[in-house]
């Protein structure tokens, strides 16, 4: 790890508190000038760095740029092996991770930006990434699955965000099938799960999860006013808050048949019990939600009294007369 590194990583996981540039200097070998020059660097690049006569070098409590060490600080010791790629601006973190592995990247790879361009959403629609207010996130994973069990993972995922947001701001989100996380009547969060498959072989070389969870974002175009909301969970850190999504869904994907996280998806269903209404071939159909089965699938109720199981699609909540 270069110096720069090293020092922004000491920063991070002491965030608010002071280090003197002495003890940096001499964990690191190297003068304490070296380590001041350093951290003017990283101040020109952004970050949020005071420095006071013998209060050594402070990131603010409040600096919330992104950053692989401010993540990777906060992973887990056996997870620390992870490559984390940052951008300040892109199109859209999953279409960088089909890239990469065209290019013949080969292991997983976590990618978070400030910003996309051209974010990316379900059903061919565009996910509203503004810079600096969302954690706008990627894990490709590198695994071999089978295409009929990597549609769990898509569950798996909700589950790890709802599980992230509960730990760091104590607030109970509640997911929408198949995978928008909510809080309140407002939607926080959309999952976008793409794959890298072996056609023939019918597995996955790669899984692309792409998270976009709206932290602060205060401002939304008129067509998302009525449906969309941000977390807005006061000192809510997005490195934090990457790093926390990111080990859950490591955690979550790891073993994949282990299906007990289905309980907990349940248990937060915003939609089971409610009336609901989906498309099939084209068409729409009105039906009760009644239950999520053990791979993730909605069980509804139809109005002929026919139970059936939807494995993909949009469905919407009608509103109860
Ligand atoms: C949806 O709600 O329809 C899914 C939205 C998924 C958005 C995330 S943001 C990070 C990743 N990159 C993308 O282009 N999309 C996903």
């Amino acid at each position: 790890m270069s110096l720069k590194s090293n020092i922004l990583s000491e920063l991070e996981e002491n965030r608010g508190e002071g280090i003197s540039g002495q003890h940096l200097a001499e964990k690191y070998g190297v003068s304490r000038n070296a380590v001041w020059k350093t951290v003017k660097s990283l101040i020109n690049e952004g970050y949020d760095i005071v420095s006071g006569r013998n209060r050594g070098y402070r990131l603010s409590p409040d600096s919330d740029r992104l950053s692989a060490e401010g993540i990777l600080c906060r992973l887990p010791e056996s997870r620390r092996n992870v490559d984390i790629r940052i951008y300040r601006e892109i199109d859209s973190t999953n279409s960088e991770a089909k890239r990469l592995a065209a290019a013949g990247l080969d292991h997983t790879v976590l990618i978070a930006a400030e910003t996309q361009t051209a974010g990316r959403g379900r059903q061919g629609k565009n996910f509203f990434s503004p810079e600096g207010v969302g954690a706008y996130m990627t894990v490709m994973l590198r695994t071999k699955m089978n295409v009929s069990d990597a549609v769990s993972v898509t569950t798996a995922a909700s589950v790890a965000v709802m599980r992230a947001i509960k730990a760091l701001t104590g607030v109970e989100a509640g997911i929408k099938w198949v995978n928008d996380i909510y809080v309140g009547n407002k939607k926080v969060c959309g999952i976008l799960t793409e794959a890298i498959t072996d056609f023939e072989a019918g597995t996955t070389q790669f899984i692309i999860i792409g998270i976009g969870v709206n932290v602060t974002t205060s401002e939304f175009p008129e067509e998302l006013r009525e449906t969309a909301g941000s977390l807005n969970a006061a000192g809510l850190n997005r490195n934090d808050l990457i790093s926390r999504i990111a080990d859950e869904v490591f955690s979550l994907c790891g073993d994949i048949n282990d299906r007990s996280y289905i309980a907990e998806y349940r248990k937060h269903s915003i939609v089971i019990g409610k009336r609901i209404t989906y498309y099939k071939n084209g068409e729409k159909f009105a039906a009760k939600a009644v239950d999520i089965d053990s791979s993730g699938g909605l069980v509804i109720l139809k109005d002929d009294g026919k139970k059936e199981t939807l494995r993909s699609g949009e469905i919407t909540l009608r509103v109860q007369k």
